[in-house]
């Protein structure tokens, strides 16, 4: 580890002990060790997919076979990992009471499978259907692809759709206000493994600092959110993230 990273950690730790309301906001970045591909940057989904090919509500209505058939490839993906150290320092935080809530975009349900409870998921869940017709109101989760590709509703037979959101649409109205009420009380965040370019998501670390808090990073590059960081520990979430909860004196 370089001197330097190992100074910024010791910086970040005492900043956490001091706060009195921690927060963290993670983006794909952290379950890129596990084995889910980013959006963004090199091998990332969207240099081989086009995002309003797949993950618009357009996109949908035009072909709901294709729309699945990525989904369907993402799930059982997704199906094969599991949480890596750095889901697991998150967890261990929050089970120690130093972390408040985890508000995520990721649609993975990597944070619960590592332990933690307060997850807030600002993108919905890849294990979660629901039904397209607002009059029927029908939701699900599911632990594995539907066998049918577009699956039906079992209550009036409109087409499901996977429960995440897509470009163009909002956010699920009660997670967004719930994730401003908890960037509202928090005064620090651990913000990890975004790029911090998708609004209104981003907005989460931004709020916290316009009220005077701390913004810690963690990322492998500088993202959009770095210029407003007070900390930037450079390097995987997977390596990092234990090295600050062993800071704090936690074990992972
Ligand atoms: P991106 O793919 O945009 O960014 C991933 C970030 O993770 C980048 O900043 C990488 O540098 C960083 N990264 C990669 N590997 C890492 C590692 N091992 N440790 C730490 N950092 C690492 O993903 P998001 O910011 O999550 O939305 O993307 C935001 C939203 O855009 C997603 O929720 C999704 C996407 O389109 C929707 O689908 C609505
Ligand atoms: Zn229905």
């Amino acid at each position: 580890m370089s001197e330097s990273l190992e100074r910024e950690l010791d910086r970040a730790a005492k900043m956490i002990e001091r706060a009195e309301y921690v927060i963290a906001f993670t983006g794909a970045g952290i379950s890129a060790e596990s084995g889910v591909p980013t959006f963004r940057g090199k091998g990332g989904l969207w240099e081989k997919y086009k995002p309003e090919e797949i993950a618009t509500p357009e996109a949908f209505e035009r072909d709901p076979r294709r729309v699945w058939e990525w989904y369907k490839w993402r799930m059982e993906l997704i199906a094969k990992t599991k949480p890596n150290p750095g889901h697991i320092a998150l967890a261990r935080m929050e089970e120690a009471g130093i972390v408040k809530a985890i508000i995520t975009q990721n649609v993975d349900g990597l944070h619960q499978r590592a332990g933690s409870k307060n997850v807030l998921e600002l993108h919905g869940s890849i294990w979660r259907v629901r039904c397209v017709n607002p009059s029927c109101g029908y939701r699900a989760t599911v632990r594995e692809p539907p066998k049918e590709i577009p699956p039906r509703c079992p209550r009036c037979g409109s087409l499901l759709r996977p429960d995440v959101v897509w470009f163009g649409e909002p956010l699920p109205s009660r997670v967004w206000e719930q994730a401003v009420i908890e960037a509202g009380n928090a005064d620090l965040v651990i913000v990890v493994g975004t790029s911090g370019v998708v609004m209104p998501a981003a907005m989460i670390p931004l709020l916290v600092k316009q009220h005077g808090g701390v913004i810690i990073e963690v990322n492998v590059e500088p993202s959009n959110i770095t210029v407003s960081a007070d900390v930037f520990l450079k390097g995987k979430a997977g390596v990092v993230l234990p090295k600050l909860a062993e800071k704090l004196g936690l074990k992972i």
